[in-house]
């Protein structure tokens, strides 16, 4: 009869085993390249003595290239859920040491098991990667595992928020499961993440380039967009993504967390009407409008570096969360491109599928025109931002500071792709287009027979820009809702919040529609 002393000594020596990890060598390599291990960082991010593991005695069940005899630590992932904050959170977390974290098909099922655990329980998922990717020596057993994976990513997404941190090596297909997820976190230096690597790539086309310039943070924040935030280290990508979590709703059954705000007389903002400069083509930092109007000047800004002529970030106003998306004046004058129409795009429909209402803050003179634009699928790419907003049932608000020209005054939520509450500045111009381009199509023949060509259309263009280039036409059809004076603006986001609190709207049933991709 076993003595029932010996069997808890005998649970406690295993777990310590588990908690050793990769052995002292492998977590000493770990911390000397920069690195947290698994579980430290489960440790940051979870409220103290909050976190339940779940599967520490899983094991592989691989017995070739010597694998029988291979003992890995947790079976290379730690899994579990507590609490961030308060509130409950699931998450993953590769291990490193642990044979380099890589994925076979019992990790693979300890991580498909978190995530079931997260949809059924509508509670966000946080995964922490950290791999060499599939198990070579688990075969099929090791792409099938992902496979399981990327499977549940699709299932998750719409229910539950994902968030994926790569905080070192994420080659190959590998990148796919944090592809699928709503926000990738990477750490500056140690995460890398591409399909190839350099010596592939050497290899297949001759390119050199190194690991950094590949698949860096620096890079997939700013060029390839596949990352939404570049963070200095580890401890540091923990902090953002507790932040992150804090605006966000647990599943889409539920709202946001609010907290509690009354309007009061610090809610008009005198600076607000000292925003937009005099001279028409001079710019202004939207960056300092959204300061002025969200509490306490604070917000969250996914793909800071990739596509600055639109901004998106999370903040709250009046204690309401919301969604914000806004022309960048400071950045290619503000024009939507494919890059913008992209980012804006994966930012609405993520704060649609989450009850997050949208704030649209327009400035916006067109679509850039040229033709690298036209090849890259301008037209297929803008229509997506026409769709998203019309899919959107979430209260939608709209601001218009100064320029909404044309077919990008409709993409940027206009009343009609379904605004609830659209609000313009008196420095508001709402027009097909700029002034000199307008003048010179509808007076093209008057000007050329005009005696002095170019004080014709110098008085064709004042002509448009004292008809157009105000709020008044559009206010006078109903666009607009109210001209306000830009102090005012915080006051009237939050009365309009507060009224589209219990709005109710609903598309005809479908399977799903096709957003043009
Ligand atoms: C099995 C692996 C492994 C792998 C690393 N290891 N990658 N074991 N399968 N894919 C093991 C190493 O043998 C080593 O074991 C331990 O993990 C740590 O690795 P090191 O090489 O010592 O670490 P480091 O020098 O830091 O280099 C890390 C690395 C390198 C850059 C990630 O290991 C590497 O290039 N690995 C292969 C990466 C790769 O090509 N992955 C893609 C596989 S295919 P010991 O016992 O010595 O500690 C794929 C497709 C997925 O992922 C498709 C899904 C659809």
């Amino acid at each position: 009869m076993t003595n029932l002393s010996d069997s808890f000594k005998d649970l406690k020596a295993r777990e310590q085993r588990e908690l050793e990890q990769g052995g002292p060598q492998a977590i000493q390599k770990q911390h000397q390249s920069g690195k947290l291990t698994a579980r430290e960082r489960l440790e940051r991010l979870f409220d103290q003595g909050s976190f339940c593991e779940t599967d520490m005695f899983v094991r592989h069940r691989c017995t070739d290239f010597n694998m029988a005899q291979t003992y890995v630590a947790g079976e290379g992932v730690v899994t579990g859920y507590g609490t961030v904050n308060g509130r409950r959170v699931c998450a993953f977390s590769q291990d490193f040491t642990a044979l380099g974290g890589t994925l076979g098909e019992m990790h693979s099922k300890k991580i498909c098991k978190i995530m079931d655990l997260a949809l059924k329980t509508g509670v966000p998922l946080v995964g922490l990667n950290d791999s060499g990717g599939a198990r070579i020596q688990e075969g099929v057993d090791a792409l099938s595992g992902y496979g399981n994976i990327f499977y549940r990513n699709s299932c998750l997404s719409g229910v539950v928020p994902q968030i994926s941190a790569i905080m070192g090596p994420t080659a190959g297909g590998a990148v796919y499961s944090p592809a699928l997820t709503d926000f990738i976190f990477m750490v500056k230096n140690t995460s890398h993440m591409f399909i190839t690597g350099p010596d592939v790539i050497k290899s297949a086309t001759g390119e050199i380039i190194d690991f950094e310039n590949l698949g860096g943070a620096a890079v997939h924040n700013s060029k390839s967009g596949v990352a939404h935030f570049a963070c200095e280290n580890d401890a540091d990508a923990i902090d953002n993504i507790k932040t992150l979590l804090s605006y966000l709703p647990s599943n889409n059954m539920e709202d946001a967390p609010r907290t509690e705000a009354k309007v009061d007389s610090r809610d008009y903002v005198p600076e607000l009407d000292d925003i937009i400069p005099s001279e028409a083509m001079s710019d202004y930092d939207m960056k300092k409008v959204i300061r002025l109007i969200v509490d306490n000047g604070e917000f969250i800004e996914p793909h800071e570096f990739f596509a600055r002529n639109i901004i998106t970030c999370f903040a709250r106003i009046g204690g309401y969360p919301i969604g914000i998306i806004a022309n960048q004046p400071k950045e290619l004058a503000g024009c939507l491109d494919v890059n913008a129409a992209d980012k804006a795009t994966r930012f609405i429909r993520f704060c649609d599928s989450f009850n997050i209402p949208l704030l649209t803050i327009t400035d916006v003179p067109g679509y850039l025109p040229g033709s690298e634009q036209e090849w890259s699928g301008i037209i297929r790419h803008g229509a997506k931002l026409l769709w998203c907003y019309s899919e959107a049932t979430v209260p939608k608000i709209t601001l218009i500071t100064r320029k909404a020209y044309g077919g990008a005054y409709l993409a940027m939520c206009s009343r009609d792709l379904g605004a609830d509450c659209v609000l313009a500045w008196p420095t508001a111009e709402i027009a097909v287009m700029g002034a000199e381009g307008a003048a010179n199509i509808i007076h093209r023949r008057e000007i050329k027979e005009a005696s002095n060509p170019k004080a014709k259309l110098q008085e064709k263009i004042s002509e448009y820009r004292n008809l157009f280039y105000n709020p008044y036409v559009a206010a006078s059809r109903g666009f607009i809702d109210a001209v306000i004076m830009p102090n005012q603006t915080r006051v009237k986001i939050i009365n309009s919040l507060a009224m589209l609190q219990t709005k109710r709207e609903s598309r005809p049933p479908k399977k799903h529609g096709n957003i043009p991709v």
